[in-house]
């Protein structure tokens, strides 16, 4: 009989990657996942129907929860330097039924959040095409299926991911370099919106400062939460980065602190010079600019942003195929997803094939929907790494080079913290998330047969 509490060991671990990332291009990989359709786009739309100017207060809610979970991360991937992230955490702490659990969650936070980028990113394209070159594209077109409004896919949405999972199947090294100069452009558009945007500020539009009250503070966390994650994208490559019980920690916590105060500084700045009312739209700070008459500053922020959000779904799809990666190489999927192509050192077939399913997820699916059930799966893998590391910590052979301070105050307040900000979820993300999970379990039995057979 399979065992299916068992642990990994996970100083046995062989590592099939060549090592080349250094310090700086994992705390890149950090920002380059974190920064994009959440500050983008989905702050204005929470800050329009749940939080107003409030959302600053749901960010920073948001931050504590986020960074409690980095250092719980640095400390175990200090711990553990291996790929897979916490799905390998779990494995090595609380057992097989629950780490696969985990890593099917992941799947839904690196998969599902690639495609729900894309469609943000196309709603900065649209804006550039019309406002710098003229050029529309056919209503059709231009988003998820709704035929009732008019739209049936999203085709630059669909397109963009192709390219991406496409970059991703030739090799880490050159996607690693390409991410690293987009970031850099990535910070610069973020500093040339406040520039523009913080002459323009109207005290007026924060009178009304929480028109939703807490709950609408609590709510507007659980959607912006979207805008944290990927932080933890950085883990996802531990087997690939130079001296990774140093850097990845250090990455960690670099890239999570470098996001906290641009999304500060973002969305006070947006919700200070339009009225919150106005900011549901598929490109607020573009929008935003526009609105306040500066049209050149617009443009820079909609290329920009066209140029860098890129960079998230490069690493989220980096993400995804290396849980693929891992759930294959554990025996928990298919062995052929674990296959290196000889010549590239990426699962090349594996990345393909993500690459297909996930463009036509970011063709026919909104943005909110998207986001949404990405936030539970995260949440919900956040809290089991929560978990494990109580357990890891009661084993004495762990040998981490960095450790969570005031552990007996932060562990506790981040359990409660997750789940509060799962609580904040609508019903019908609760009940996909339920459906995800049981085709899981589906899964997993199917492959905890087979492998009893073998
Ligand atoms: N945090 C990432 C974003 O905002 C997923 O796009």
């Amino acid at each position: 009989m399979r065992d299916i509490f068992r642990k990994k060991d996970l100083t046995k671990q062989n590592g099939e990657f060549h090592r080349s990332l250094g310090l700086l291009d994992v705390t890149f990989i950090g920002v380059g996942a974190v920064i994009g359709a959440g500050i983008f786009v989905i702050t204005g739309q929470a800050a329009a129907t749940m939080a107003g100017p409030a959302i600053v207060l749901s960010f920073l809610l948001g931050a504590v929860m986020v960074g409690i979970t980095a250092l719980i991360y640095a400390e175990l991937s200090s711990a553990y330097p291996v790929t897979g992230s916490a799905y390998s955490f779990t494995f090595a702490s609380l057992g097989e039924i629950f780490a696969w659990f985990v890593g099917w969650n992941l799947l839904l936070e690196y998969g599902v959040s690639t495609a729900a980028v894309a469609t943000g990113w196309s709603g900065y394209l649209r804006r550039f095409l019309e406002e710098s070159i003229g050029v529309s594209i056919p209503k059709a077109l231009s988003g998820a299926y709704d035929p009732v409004a008019g739209t049936y896919i999203d085709i630059s949405a669909f397109g963009i991911i192709l390219v991406i999972f496409f970059l991703l199947a030739i090799g880490i090294k050159e996607s690693a370099r390409v991410n690293t100069t987009i970031v850099f452009i990535k910070l610069a558009v973020l500093i040339t919106f406040v520039v523009y945007g913080l002459p323009h500020i109207n005290f007026d539009n924060l009178s009304n400062f929480m028109p939703f009250g807490w709950s609408g503070v609590w709510h507007g966390a659980s959607l912006i939460i979207f805008a944290y994650l990927g932080f933890d994208a950085i883990s996802t490559v531990a087997e690939e980065t130079k001296n990774p019980t140093k850097n990845i920690p250090m990455g960690l916590i670099l890239s999570l602190a470098l996001s906290v105060v641009f999304f500060i500084l973002v969305s006070f700045t947006l919700t200070a010079i339009v009225p919150y009312q106005e900011l549901n739209v598929p490109d607020a700070l573009a929008f935003a600019l526009y609105k306040v008459n500066e049209p050149f500053a617009a443009n820079i922020i909609a290329l920009g942003a066209v140029i860098t959000i890129t960079t998230v779904m490069l690493v989220m799809g980096i993400g995804f195929t290396r849980i693929l990666f891992a759930l294959s190489r554990d025996g928990l999927l298919p062995k052929q997803l674990s296959t290196i192509h000889p010549k590239y050192n990426t699962p090349f077939k594996t990345t393909l094939l993500s690459g297909a399913l996930l463009s036509v997820m970011a063709g026919l699916v909104p943005l909110k929907v998207l986001a949404e059930l990405v936030n539970i799966g995260t949440l919900f893998a956040y809290l089991m790494v929560t978990i494990a590391i109580i357990v890891l910590r009661s084993k004495s052979d762990i040998q981490a080079s960095f450790r969570v301070p005031a552990f007996k105050i932060f562990i506790p307040l981040n359990i409660l913290l997750i789940i509060f900000i799962i609580a904040g979820l609508p019903f019908e993300t609760w009940v996909r998330f339920i459906g995800w999970s049981f085709i899981g379990f589906i899964v997993y039995w199917y492959y905890a047969k087979v492998s009893k057979r073998a």
